[in-house]
């Protein structure tokens, strides 16, 4: 079956998002370009708050993570070692009759009744022996299956006489047919997803560079100068920010398959299990049911992997993602990548996300977590003849300590796993095995190269989840006493882009309108504040409410003669202080603050 053309409810947010400036198409004034995105106004703010949120509590509010800036085009061999070059493809394919472009594995499969045709003859009488296929549903009269070959052959400047060697066959869950118009599709091939560029004025072979597919690889690439600046130890991490571009066949979901995107990647390195067992006496790998809590000593990467899991959780819980918008996916040993021992997805249930048999929707990835154990920075030692190995004095020590069984079963295991990497790289046996048995000895001496654990987030995947999980409608009266349906963007606090509304009741009154902007002068050094004093004040709340601005503040005449009554009563120099909309936890409450009090309280409530 072919993917519902209409989603309503992603048109709508497609909708919103331009008419809000959250979102618009690239270049959309020649036509637009496939796969890319310009985020507007209040979607640039979006996008820079989950970008310094995610970077805060990465880097800024942990003592074992530091963070890198690297360039987006880097040497083209750091691409060769991480297997980009040669692996990082998806398998293509394209439909005979119109061309559009597939990508194989996505394909739905399908049944019905396939036509073959082994090839035409012309009015000339000529016969082409060109096969071809159609697939019709079962029921479905062959007059449609034989038009849309005409068509194939036609298309191939043949004028079509009759078509030749026609005979059908029942079929069921083939991928082999566009399922839009059931002509047959060109092999699957592999199709590399790297975008190329030249560097340099000379567009040769040789000057070819790529634009960075992820951020990971220059953390792998600058792991040492960062290990020998930051005074760093293992376990610790290297944070990066920053765009990565695809030359993705189907870009498709609006931002969630984009060509050009932004990633929020951590590499944490840790030291391999044996290194652990020989330090700590024994490695710990239980399955925790939730957040494993503190670190400890004692972890081995499954601890660590699931350590990373809560920890992300736990960030898209407090941005307003709460549990039953995500879900969870743990990759099968045929999805893991090739450089991964196990990787668990975060999944966001988004309004184009699959219902399974039973109407569940498990959702589509947000972010992949991979325990992607010590092929990085061993393929970059390698590739580049540079040691990328540390050494670890507590390891030496413990080491010296141990009985002859133990470092003999540690060196055995740790020999183990690097044959079988270097094996599954296709170093010879024999190279393997010395190479293997040096690792094996040099762990002996304190040397290891770390393992590491990989929590890859994508930024645009993440806005559009947030805008999906903020997007509510409501019906309403507004200022007239007409109903009315409207949209309210309930973003958590710390995300929303705009956090306060300013506004003086009446634009006419000078004494407000002063007040008014002398508030907003003082908040905007501290946050994204908006000043409106343009209509009616119900219509300026609505505004907020579609930008999803969680609090306004209103000067009224109270401000000034002191309020009527309640707690302030009598008390000038206050404010009113709205809670974004009326579907809202607070209900749509309205408090009156001392204006010398509104900055500590609106800091406090942002986040
Ligand atoms: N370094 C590992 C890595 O890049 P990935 O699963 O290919 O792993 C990580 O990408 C994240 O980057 C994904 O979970 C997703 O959020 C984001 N991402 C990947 N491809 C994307 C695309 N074409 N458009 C938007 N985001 C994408």
């Amino acid at each position: 079956m072919a993917e519902p053309k209409e989603n309503v409810l992603m048109e709508k947010i497609v909708s919103l998002c331009k008419r809000r400036g959250f979102i618009y198409q690239s270049s959309e004034i020649y036509g637009g370009i496939n796969g890319f995105w310009d985020y507007g106004p209040l979607g640039a703010e979006l996008k820079r708050n989950v970008k310094d949120l995610w970077w805060r509590e990465m880097t800024r509010l942990r003592d074992d993570v530091v963070g890198l800036e690297a360039t987006i085009i880097m040497a083209p061999a750091i691409w060769k070692a991480s297997g980009h070059v040669d692996t990082f493809s998806d398998p293509m394919c394209d439909c005979l009759l119109t061309k559009k472009r597939f990508r194989a594995d996505q394909i739905e499969s399908q049944s019905g009744i396939a036509y073959f045709y082994e090839g035409v003859t012309d009015e000339g009488s000529v016969l082409h022996k060109i096969p071809y296929s159609v697939l019709i549903p079962a029921g479905k009269p062959p007059e449609s299956a034989r038009k849309t070959a005409a068509q194939f052959y036609e298309l191939r400047g043949i004028k079509v006489k009759s078509l030749e060697g026609e005979r059908s066959e029942k079929v069921d869950g083939t991928t082999r047919y566009n399922p839009e118009n059931g002509s047959l599709l060109s092999e699957p091939r592999p199709f590399n997803l790297m975008l190329q560029t030249y560097v340099g004025p000379i567009q040769s072979e040789e000057n070819i560079a790529y634009l960075r597919p992820e951020t990971a690889q220059a953390i792998f690439a600058q792991f040492k100068n960062v290990l020998e600046t930051s005074r760093q130890k293992i376990p610790f991490g290297i944070a990066q920010v920053g765009k990565a571009f695809r030359n993705e066949v189907t870009p498709r979901n609006f931002t969630f398959r984009s060509r050009e995107f932004e990633q929020m990647e951590l590499e944490f390195f840790i030291k391999p299990d044996e290194a652990i067992e020989a330090i700590t006496g024994s490695v710990n790998t239980a399955d925790v049911a939730d957040h494993p809590g503190e670190p400890q000593p004692n972890w081995g990467w499954k601890m660590w992997h699931q350590y990373w899991v809560a920890e992300r959780v736990r960030f898209y819980e407090g941005i307003g993602l709460s549990r039953q918008t995500l879900g969870f996916h743990v990759q099968t040993p045929e999805e893991l990548a090739h450089y991964a021992r196990a990787t668990v997805d975060i999944l966001f249930k988004f309004p184009f996300s699959k219902k399974d048999e039973q109407g569940n929707v498990a959702g589509d990835e947000l972010e992949g977590i991979a325990a992607r154990g010590d092929f990085d920075l061993s393929q970059h030692e390698r590739f580049s003849g540079k040691p990328m190995g540390v050494f670890d004095e507590e390891l030496r020590t413990a080491w010296n300590k141990l009985d002859d069984a133990k470092k003999a079963e540690l060196s055995k295991r740790y020999y183990e796993a690097r044959l079988k990497y270097l094996l599954k790289c296709n170093v010879p046996q024999a190279k393997a095995e010395k190479d293997a048995k040096e690792d094996a000895d040099g762990l002996a001496k304190g040397q290891y190269i770390p393992h590491v654990i990989e929590p890859s987030a994508g930024v645009d995947r993440l806005i559009l989840a947030l805008i999906a999980n903020a997007y509510n409608e409501l019906n309403d009266i507004d200022d007239k006493g007409a109903p009315r349906s409207r949209v309210i963007m309930r973003f958590h606090p710390r995300v929303a882009p705009i956090k306060v509304g300013v506004f003086p009741l009446l634009k006419n009154k000078p004494e407000l309108v002063a007040k008014a902007q002398a508030i907003y002068a003082e908040l905007r050094q501290h946050m994204m504040v908006f000043y409106d004093d343009a209509g009616a004040i119900g219509r300026r709340y609505a505004r907020m409410d579609e930008a999803g601005t969680p609090f306004g503040v209103t000067v009224d005449f109270e401000t000034f003669e002191g309020v009527k009554e309640g707690p302030l009563a009598g008390e000038k120099d206050t404010v009113t202080i709205r809670y974004r909309g009326n579907t809202d936890e607070e209900n749509g409450m309205q408090e009156r603050v001392k204006i010398s009090e509104l900055l500590a309280m609106l800091q406090q409530k942002v986040g």
